[in-house]
């Protein structure tokens, strides 16, 4: 069965190429070419619908079709919900006739249901364009990088009471994974307020707010005087917090500079230079677990995932856990994997290690930094004297919505 279309509108096309470019800023859509194409065509194969451009098809699954119409009887528009009840639709359905109008694709079902589509929908949520395009973009970043980028810090008053403001500060944070607010009161409470402008926070064991010195009040390693090396935190959660805000409140000593790494743009490397590696460190799971016994306090938390973590459809990364002083034992691969395993652990370890991916923060009292727990390690120099640190962890997906919120794509 086939049914030729007339030339689909253009300027939908054009529009689907723009969402789709938006979406990729490091990849090419050249493949699509929808708008630079003379013809567009429709064909209704025998399992499902191919639209195509200068021979560059994307394929559409029947069922999955006439689950996707948005019909005021299959989809409430309103509250953007499903009203279609999916397990009703049957697995051999088929259109039964199919036509372009304006730039719509318009298919009548078996008994007489229409469905109506937009050609740029339809372009912007193909399998073949989302295995192209990026979920999220991102500028990756060494030290380099990072400093040449030159942004600048949202300010309090403004950040506060200004809109624009803080999705200036959103986009910063989302297309590099840190950002800043400057003149902060140097108080738990400002910097609660001023975390909250962006989100919701995330309680945990720590608290709501947190605030330590070097007393080692709890029976962590970041409660002591002591350097960290680079890590995410709470890798021992099955869901590690999404975004972390430090605030130094006071620090009378010497010593104490923050560190920050791009953990994606480390693995980013390791790809290129040891697609092997990578792909182990992408499979194999890993237990990281604490545990914490004091008068005060008992947890035993455990968090099991690969170190990295990508997006099936496009390989994209969207989680980095790597956190040497919380790993667990390695049980879940034979000794012979285990052995690779520690080959590719030590390719990314000398990645994230390069000293010229390494930009050091001195976090002064009025300097609140937003980290992606996702993607951007930290650590500290060893200091001394008194250091009051604050901050808090927010709910990954809050922030994002946030950004979405604004327009912003995240
Ligand atoms: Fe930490």
């Amino acid at each position: 069965m086939f049914s030729a279309f007339r030339r689909a509108a253009v300027p939908s096309l054009r529009q689907a190429q723009r969402l789709c470019a938006r979406t990729e800023p490091r990849m090419s859509w050249g493949h699509m070419q929808l708008c630079s194409a003379a013809s567009v065509t429709c064909r209704l194969l025998e399992d499902c619908l191919e639209i195509s451009d200068a021979g560059t098809p994307m394929l559409f699954n029947y069922v999955w079709l006439r689950d996707h119409c948005r019909s005021a009887s299959s989809y409430n528009s309103a509250t953007h919900q499903r009203s279609l009840d999916t397990g009703s639709i049957e697995l051999t359905v088929r259109p039964e006739s199919s036509a372009v109008e304006g730039d719509q694709l318009v298919l009548t079902w078996p008994g007489g249901h229409v469905s109506k589509y937009s050609l740029s929908w339809l372009a912007e949520h193909s399998y073949e364009g989302r295995k192209k395009a990026a979920e999220q973009p991102r500028v990756l970043w060494n030290a380099d990088v990072y400093q040449n980028a030159s942004l600048s810090p949202a300010k309090w008053d403004t950040f506060m009471s200004c809109d624009d403001e803080l999705k200036k500060f959103l986009q910063n944070y989302l297309l590099y994974g840190i950002a800043f607010v400057d003149d902060v009161p140097t108080t738990v409470e400002a910097t609660e307020e001023v975390t909250r402008r962006v989100s919701l926070i995330r309680e945990t064991t720590y608290g709501r707010m947190w605030s330590f010195t070097s007393d080692f009040s709890r029976g962590d390693t970041a409660y002591s005087q002591l350097a960290l090396d680079r890590h995410t935190d709470t890798s021992y959660f099955q869901e590690p917090c999404g975004i972390q805000v430090f605030h130094c409140l006071r620090h009378e000593g010497t010593g104490g500079r923050t560190l920050l790494v791009d953990g994606f743009h480390a693995a980013e490397k390791l790809r290129q230079r040891s697609p092997e590696s990578f792909e182990l460190m992408c499979r194999v799971p890993v237990r990281h677990e604490y545990i914490e016994s004091t008068d005060n306090h008992r947890n035993h938390m455990v968090g099991i995932g690969p170190v990295l973590s990508v997006y099936p459809w496009n390989n994209e990364l969207y989680m980095i856990r790597y956190n040497n002083y919380d790993r667990s034992v390695i049980n879940s691969i034979p000794h012979d994997a285990v052995r690779r395993w520690y080959v590719a652990h030590r390719e990314l370890t000398a990645e994230l290690r390069r000293p010229e991916n390494e930009l050091w923060v001195k976090l002064t009292p009025g300097k609140v930094i937003f980290i992606d727990n996702w993607r951007v390690l930290h650590g500290r120099e060893a200091f001394s004297g008194l250091r009051q640190l604050c901050g808090c962890y927010l709910t990954r997906d809050d922030v994002l919505s946030a950004a979405r919120c604004f327009g912003l794509q995240a």
